[in-house]
């Protein structure tokens, strides 16, 4: 099992849209078997995929407390391939826990957790938070590939150095992680994001995937409807886009 964790210390720059067409894509196109882990208590992959369960707690705090997925924390999403570990705001209460926690080790909870599931999963799609919370760090240490999805507006690029630092840090508890690339989503042309993503593919020293995702100016539509880009509008660009992208992050094997 390959795991790929969406991080980007940026709020609202398409990790969790890109988290799910990915997880989709990877089911439907390349018939891959796919766990996504939801790890944002915002909850939002969850939800999307109709899982969200504010009540209960939910399965990535049992995997980050216990360091184990037991039966009853992967729920079957309705996509065939796609199962999901959900989330909701109780993660905020069990951070505080494991940080508070000296006696056991705080960083490979969720590395065993997954390592019990990695025969029945091709691909484990990790959809993060934009911080560097106790999770976010136990995301890294399981995964085999960060992919950082950035808009080119505003301030939107700052946060990459540190998150980029932060990785080849965690090369010490988990040496195989690498920055897979930098995805550029909400793509709109303007002067400031020409002069922005000249600096990031000449500049970052990161990969940066040449596959850009266009603007969808009904996006927020299809999430209140509970539906990917790719699903709502199979035609509009951003979906086209995600689909380009999808080969070439196949292709690549990156
Ligand atoms: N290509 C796009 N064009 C227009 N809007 C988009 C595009 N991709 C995502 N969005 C919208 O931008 C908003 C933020 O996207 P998303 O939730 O995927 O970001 P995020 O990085 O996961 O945010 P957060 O940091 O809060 O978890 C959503 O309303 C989403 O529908
Ligand atoms: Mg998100």
């Amino acid at each position: 099992m390959k795991v790929v964790s969406i991080i980007n210390l940026k709020g609202g720059v398409g990790k969790t849209t890109t988290a799910a067409i990915m997880a989709e894509a990877l089911a439907e196109k390349y018939q891959k078997r796919v766990l996504i882990f939801d790890n944002d208590k915002q909850g939002n992959i969850s939800r999307l995929f109709d899982l969200y369960n504010g009540e209960a707690v939910p399965g990535a705090c049992i995997a980050l407390k216990s360091r184990h997925l037991v039966p009853g924390t992967i729920k079957k999403t309705g996509i065939p391939g796609v199962d999901l570990v959900n989330n909701n705001y109780f993660m905020e209460l069990s951070e505080n826990e494991i940080r508070a926690d000296q006696e056991t080790k705080q960083h490979d909870r969720y590395k065993a957790a997954l390592e019990e599931v990695a025969g029945q999963y091709d691909f484990c799609i990790m959809d993060n938070p934009p911080d560097l919370g106790i999770n976010v760090i136990n995301a890294i240490v399981a995964t085999d590939e960060v992919i950082i999805p950035v808009n080119l507006d505003g301030y939107s690029l700052d946060g990459l150095e540190e998150l980029a630092a932060q990785v080849k840090n965690i090369r010490v508890l988990n040496p195989k992680v690498r920055i897979a690339g930098c995805l550029v989503t909400d793509f709109e042309k303007s002067k400031y994001s020409e002069a922005a993503e000249i600096w990031l593919r000449t500049k970052s020293g990161l990969h940066i995937y040449t596959q850009r995702i266009r603007h969808y100016k009904k996006a927020k539509d299809a999430t209140i409807e509970k539906k990917t880009i790719t699903k709502y509008c199979i035609r509009c660009g951003a979906a086209q886009d995600y689909k380009k992208f999808m080969e070439e992050y196949m292709k690549g094997g990156k």
